[in-house]
């Protein structure tokens, strides 16, 4: 159901959950004064409770709080990228612990949607998991909540479609920062301010640097065929409107390879799109320009594709 931001704070202040928009993807929400909702969190989505959730402030100020050694930078990165979808590892001082899976760090970061920065400035700091059951393609529009939570699901409407993927998620470790999950800010635009540009930290199960990189995400029900040229193919291909295709194909245009934001919003949408069509086989079009936000788009392709 659909409420207003009063509403989302009297629920958040009674210790439940509700969903709300972020200009990259839609959050579950939840108060870290409330761990039984924090709880209520990882159930609904089916998350293991080894995947810690980013703490979202309103203001840089509240940050203080919450961590005491900033790493080198940190200041000119949270000058350059907040508010918005930089999420900044730091160590954490009065998190609650069913939030950071355990950990001594938890993730921060200040969204830059309006709505959302006033209902976590009434509220204090929030954490919000990527508004999905655990596994499939992020939520980006109310629709896409109700089909994976039911329609009972307390949602801000945010529109049909936030930025469409989700932060990039950085940490600082062995003397550089590093990237631990790529999103919607690229290691050219980071390497401005750093000065160099950051390696991804690809996650391992020897090097759980991300913890929910371990986890199969983003898949939709489909099979994704991900090829580079197409000739005698039959069915439905995500691709690009300034491509050509053998005319055996229908085309799901994801936008044009001049056009990697229209991409990623448009990215998450289109898998669930496949899903609500029942389709069980599906190519994609993976020739794509090389860096910035291609890299993060590759990287969730290849994802979705990987039912393991
Ligand atoms: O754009 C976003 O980041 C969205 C919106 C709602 O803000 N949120 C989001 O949260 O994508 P989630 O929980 O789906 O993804 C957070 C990722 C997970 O892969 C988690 O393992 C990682 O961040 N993470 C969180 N805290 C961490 C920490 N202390 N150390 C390493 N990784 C962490
Ligand atoms: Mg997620």
């Amino acid at each position: 159901m659909l409420i207003t931001p009063e509403e989302a704070l009297s629920y958040l202040n009674a210790g439940d959950v509700v969903a709300l928009p972020t200009e990259t993807v839609y959050g579950l929400a939840a108060s870290i004064a409330h761990p039984e909702a924090i709880k209520k969190i990882y159930a609904l989505k089916g998350r293991p409770s080894n995947n810690p959730l980013i703490v979202h402030l309103a203001s840089v100020s509240q940050l203080q709080q919450y961590t005491k050694a900033l790493p080198p930078h940190t200041e000119n990165l949270i000058t350059q990228f907040w508010p918005g979808p930089l999420s900044i590892v730091l160590d954490a001082h009065g998190i609650p612990e069913e939030a950071t899976g355990g950990l001594a760090t938890a993730a921060f970061r200040v969204p830059a949607l309006p709505i959302t920065q006033n209902i976590i400035a009434a509220a204090g700091p929030l954490v919000m998991p990527s508004a999905n059951l655990s596994g499939k393609p992020s939520g980006t529009s109310p629709q896409d909540l109700f089909d994976d939570f039911g329609d009972d699901l307390p949602v801000i409407d945010g529109g049909e479609r936030p930025g469409g993927i989700e932060s990039t998620v950085i940490h600082y470790l062995d003397g550089e920062w590093r990237i631990i999950r790529l999103g919607a800010i690229s290691a050219e635009q980071l390497s401005k301010v750093l000065g160099y540009l950051p390696l991804f930290a690809a996650t391992t199960q020897d090097q759980p640097t991300c913890p929910g990189q371990l986890y199969r995400h983003y898949a939709p029900k489909a099979r994704l065929q991900l090829q580079k040229s197409f000739s005698n193919e039959t069915g439905v291909l995500i691709g690009f409107s300034d491509r050509r295709y053998p005319s055996t194909l229908e085309l799901i245009a994801v936008g044009t390879t001049e056009t990697p934001y229209t991409v990623g919003e448009n990215l998450y949408a289109t898998l669930r799109e496949c899903d609500r069509r029942g389709l069980t086989n599906v190519w994609v079009d993976i020739d794509l320009p090389e860096g910035g936000l291609w890299e993060t788009i590759k990287e969730r392709i290849n994802k979705a594709a990987s039912h393991g």
